[in-house]
């Protein structure tokens, strides 16, 4: 029986390689992608999930959600996913149309249609789901498993508040309403992320495959690839990749931690972080599992067979 499962998401370049992997793993079905604001505004993230839709051949519906945070305004991410998202590469858009319910009201009627089955990875801003938990504070009792990518565990981000990592940073008041009302999640943080980078030269021997998704991937990345070796990194940090290859494979998840993770909401110089109570100070039962590592040798597998390299 496959694992139904439901990807909350802002594509996103990094998006769209989970997003393939997702679809190239027999034991899951995607039953839903529901679409938030973040890396790029709401009409072309929910743009490019359809376009991914198209790629994979499936007919997954796409619910359109939220546009903006909850409470502030935030800056996106165009500056390393282009202006489109995907790179600015002017792929032809597809012609198919979003379903009619808004992505917190779809979160809510898979967890029922799939109650006690069904998987939820969170891939952006975490606006939809809590939304969709201020609607129905009893959803986390149906779903069996929720995987966030964000945050940043040590205080390392990825945005100009230092500690913040960008999900976070976008929606620091819908990440709280998660993380304090989700009793127990998988996090896969920004710093997991920047340690499990995957080498350019692999990267560009899977691009080469002759696959429809290699060719697309390679096209839609080519700013983000070239960005970031700009940058000194010594390879491509895909955190969407990384966090979907923990919640495809949970046995590939050889260094956890479980602890209290919250936000913070305030702080001039720290608003957006996720503060981990490592040392178990705070008294507050732990409602996070860290996932501090991935197996390298698993994850890239996964990346190979989502370009159709394997
Ligand atoms: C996260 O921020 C976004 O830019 C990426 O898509 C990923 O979800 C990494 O901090
Ligand atoms: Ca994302």
């Amino acid at each position: 029986m496959t694992i139904p499962l439901l990807i909350d998401t802002d594509p996103g370049v990094d998006d769209a390689l989970a997003i393939l992997m997702a679809y190239a793993e027999p034991s899951v079905e995607v039953v839903a992608l529901t679409v938030t604001a973040g890396n790029v505004g709401l009409a072309h993230t929910s743009a490019n999930a359809l376009k991914l839709v198209d790629l994979v051949g499936a007919d997954t519906p796409v619910h359109a959600g939220c546009a903006t945070p909850l409470v502030r305004p935030a800056e996106d991410a165009a500056y390393v996913h282009g202006n489109d998202g995907f790179g600015d590469t002017g792929y032809e858009r597809s012609t198919r149309e979003l379903a009619a319910s808004h992505a917190a009201q779809a979160i809510l009627e898979a967890s029922h249609a799939h109650t006690g089955r069904l998987m939820i990875v969170a891939l952006g801003p975490l606006t939809n789901l809590a939304l969709a938990l201020r609607l129905d504070p009893t959803l986390p009792q149906r779903v069996a498993r929720l995987v966030v990518m964000g945050g940043a565990v040590t205080g390392r981000g990825n945005t100009h508040l230092v500690p913040a990592e960008f999900n976070i940073g976008f929606d620091p008041e819908a990440a709280h309403v998660v993380f304090s009302g989700w009793p127990s999640f998988d996090l896969v943080d920004w710093e997991a992320t920047v340690r499990q980078g995957l080498a350019f030269e692999d990267v560009e021997r899977w691009l080469a495959a002759d696959d429809a998704r290699a060719r697309f991937y390679a096209s839609i990345s080519q700013r983000t690839r070239d960005w970031t070796r700009e940058r000194g990194r010594g390879g491509m940090l895909v955190a969407d990749a990384l966090a979907m290859a923990a919640a495809l494979e949970p046995a590939a998840c050889t260094r956890v931690e479980t602890r209290h993770v919250a936000i913070e909401l305030d702080g001039a110089l720290t608003r957006g972080a996720t503060v981990v109570d490592w040392e178990g100070r705070m008294g507050r039962p732990a409602n996070a599992r860290i996932v501090l590592e991935v197996a390298q040798a698993r994850f890239e597998a996964r990346v190979a067979a989502a370009l159709g390299a394997a």
